[in-house]
């Protein structure tokens, strides 16, 4: 099974320079963090399942499908936050429920700080956004506590890959679905996804660490 999809796309092209373009500043990140987003939302929600609803429009009653099952977004904080509010645009009935991760920097292994599940009630589908994807380390454990949770289908949306991080999830979660804008070169020596954008939570959040 393919389970990585790399949607490719002029306007995604387009707001991808502009991301990784050292100059852009904080707020203009913030936008083409969003509007990736929904592009790549729009690609990794087309299977989610509907059930039919009967609709009175103002000339007659009709036939409409509206979504059946409960879709949870999943960012990793930090810089998943910043691809929440389009999916909420998109999905307004989607839960979020948040996961805390960062790398440790010497190791670039995720440490965990936050995580607040209800633990008798999994969503159906849980959406986990974060726009990097390096190791893979923090998407892993994300993938690992959503399956501890009972959750029974989760895909990754990511801006970013690097292909060291891809072969990470698709050896440990095969079934996982993984959603891209684009597949970087490499790894560096520090772990930094090359060429890449720099840090996405310190853009995000106009922060340096
Ligand atoms: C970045 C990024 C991912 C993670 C990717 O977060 O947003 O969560 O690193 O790396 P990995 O695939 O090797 O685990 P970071 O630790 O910088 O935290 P932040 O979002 O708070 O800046």
């Amino acid at each position: 099974m393919t389970h990585l999809y790399k949607i490719a796309h002029p306007l995604i092209q387009s707001h991808l320079a502009r991301l990784r373009d050292k100059t852009t500043p904080s707020a203009e990140f913030r936008l083409l963090i969003q509007r990736l987003t929904v592009l790549l939302a729009y690609e990794a929600t087309h299977d989610l399942e509907v059930v039919p609803t009967e609709v009175e429009t103002p000339l007659q009653r009709t036939t409409c499908h509206v979504l059946q099952k409960r879709i949870g977004l999943v960012p990793i904080l930090r810089a998943g936050l910043g691809m929440v509010d389009p999916l909420l645009d998109l999905i307004p009935t989607a839960e979020v429920w948040h996961l805390g991760y960062y790398r440790d920097e010497a190791t670039a292994t995720p440490v965990h700080y936050y995580s607040k599940l209800d633990a008798n009630r999994p969503v159906d589908v849980a959406l986990i956004l974060d726009p990097m994807l390096a190791t893979g380390g923090s998407a892993a454990a994300a993938m690992a506590t959503l399956r501890d949770w009972g959750v029974r289908q989760v895909k990754l949306l990511s801006i970013i890959a690097a292909p060291e991080g891809i072969d990470h999830l698709a050896s440990e979660f095969p079934e996982n679905l993984i959603y891209v804008c684009a597949v970087d070169e490499k790894l560096n020596d520090q772990k930094f996804i090359v060429p890449g954008l720099g840090d996405a939570g310190d853009r995000i959040f106009n922060t340096t660490d």
